[in-house]
């Protein structure tokens, strides 16, 4: 049992870093179900949409704010040609999608893409083709994007029905370039990065944001080389604006010697100890990465984008592996809380984080299921966490306990705190202990603040939202805490996240 009860001191007034609201991004891949039949159900189709985009997976991405999306890929990227995804949707090619086995229309491309940035909101985030592509094609697609008219293909996308510039900022130079990306080595991407990047044009209205491939888990050669030669190179120090992390929970991280076989849905206590620490990995990963980085760049000039993250499963008894479709349960959103507070601890240096994938493919927000569309818990945390976007981080001290499952360890609580340039706090909490409670006293609050409280919790461990119960899992207001003087006290129940919020 922890010291009774953990005592967690705010520091209201010793505001640290913003917290980016690009943390809380997501990811949409031509795979599986992630792109068509969810984001796109095409301009005929009975499920309510505005130019083919469905409507309720936009009202549901509005509603936690989502601050950007990348696409087309992950793997997919670097097999992708803009080229066969503009003009005419009659016309655009048929083809097979290689990386996933399944069959493209093209019917949803950059036209399509940027639609759907602009009806939700987010800001888009473009993953160029570097494994099959070449600079030329890479640095056409940035200026039919970005060049105001009067260029060849400036007009073309004017006559394609968008005469302003996108304006898109975020650029991804290949994908996972030591795997599916080509499998280079990391002092070779490093020269192509540098040779392709150099050709991508700044526009008027958008300097571009170079996004390198970067490590996948704990790749910190690959790290160590990208700063060396990509950081500050002679003449064009500044090429290199943020470095990409991909680590995804499955079970195979070191120190654990055997890869263990997670389960989307019918776990018990003993395997969410496990998920729990293999999440909390990330903030392990996320400071080894970081200090090669401050030997670089001191100034934190370079960011760490996360742009793939979340939870990998065992495949769904049934479901056809490629489609990597998995349920998402109360686990899940604990997932994303531990690894927010994570990337709220390293704001600093973490600028942007892709939550893989947005709808119906691994940790997702969203499952569309025909006509329905439901929030999954994980959506819960997003909704949760909304309002540390763009806040500040305020100091929490406590004497956290540390758990320990293979070889790992985890916090048994995780916190944050963040202050908005209007005055309003939010502290967030995850409880990671699936069985018993933990009492908390929270000090250091404003005096006499209301609190708004809402947690999220379960009746069981992997509980999950259906089509027949779309809302088991949701989040609902929260009272069961004492909060005197600037002392919140309270017994969190096992397996849970709290959201409090004390406005001006
Ligand atoms: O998100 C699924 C895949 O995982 C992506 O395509 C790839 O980048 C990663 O390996």
């Amino acid at each position: 049992m922890p010291p009774s009860p953990v005592k967690l001191t705010l520091a209201p007034d010793q505001p640290g870093p913003q917290i980016s609201r690009h943390i809380f991004g997501q990811f949409a891949e031509h795979l599986g179900t992630c792109v068509y039949d969810s984001i796109w159900v095409g301009e005929d189709s009975p499920i309510p949409n505005v130019r083919g985009i469905r409507s309720d997976v936009v009202s549901a991405l509005r509603e936690i704010r989502m601050p950007n999306i990348r696409w087309p890929g992950g793997c997919f990227a670097d097999a992708y040609h803009w080229r066969n995804g503009i003009g005419p949707r009659s016309r655009r090619p048929r083809m097979r999608n290689d990386t996933w086995g399944q069959i493209e229309t093209n019917a949803f491309g950059t036209h399509e893409f940027l639609d759907f940035c602009a009806q939700t909101g987010a800001a888009p985030v473009i993953c160029g083709n570097l494994g099959s592509g070449t600079v030329q094609e890479m640095r056409d697609w940035v200026e039919y994007l970005n060049a105001p008219t009067g260029t060849v293909l400036a007009d073309e996308r004017a006559a394609n029905g968008h005469p302003e510039p996108y304006g898109v900022r975020y650029w991804g130079v290949g994908n996972e370039s030591w795997g599916c990306g080509g499998l280079m080595r990391a002092e070779y991407y490093a020269d192509e990065f540098r040779r392709y990047a150099t050709y991508l044009g700044n526009y008027e209205k958008s300097k571009l944001f170079r996004i390198a491939t970067g490590p996948g888990l704990d790749d910190y050669h690959w790290t160590e080389v990208m700063m060396r030669e990509c950081s500050a190179p002679r003449f064009n120090p500044g090429i290199m604006d943020g470095l990409s992390l991909h680590y995804y929970m499955n079970g195979g991280v070191p120190p654990a010697k055997v890869q263990r076989t997670l389960h989307a849905t019918g776990f018990g206590a003993a395997e969410w100890r496990t998920v729990m620490a293999h999440a909390w990995y990330v903030d392990d990963l996320i400071a080894r990465h970081s200090a090669i980085m401050d030997r670089y760049d001191p100034a934190k000039r370079i960011k760490l984008i996360v742009d793939e993250w979340g939870s990998w499963y065992a495949a769904e008894p049934g479901a056809k592996t490629s489609t990597l479709f998995q349920q998402q349960t109360l686990r899940d959103a604990l997932i994303s809380a531990l690894t927010f507070h994570s990337f709220i601890n390293h704001a600093e240096r973490v600028h942007m984080a892709n939550a893989a994938q947005v709808c119906n493919v691994l940790h997702s927000v969203l499952l569309t299921n025909g006509p329905v569309t439901i929030r999954t818990p994980n959506w819960h945390a997003f909704h949760l966490f909304a309002p540390h976007q763009d806040a500040h981080r305020l100091p929490v001290a406590g004497d956290i306990p540390q758990l320990e499952d293979d070889g790992l360890t985890y916090p048994r609580l995780s916190t944050a705190a963040s202050r908005t340039a209007d005055g309003v706090i939010t502290v967030t909490l995850a409880h990671t202990d699936p069985e018993e409670p933990v009492e908390i006293a929270l000090s250091g609050l404003p005096p006499g603040a209301k609190v708004h409280a809402r947690i999220l919790a379960a009746d069981t461990l992997d509980a999950c939202n259906t089509v027949k119960a779309p809302d088991r899992v949701a989040a609902r207001d929260w009272t069961d805490f004492n909060f005197t003087g600037s002392t919140l006290t309270a017994t969190l129940p096992p397996a849970c996240i709290v959201a409090l919020t004390f406005p001006s």
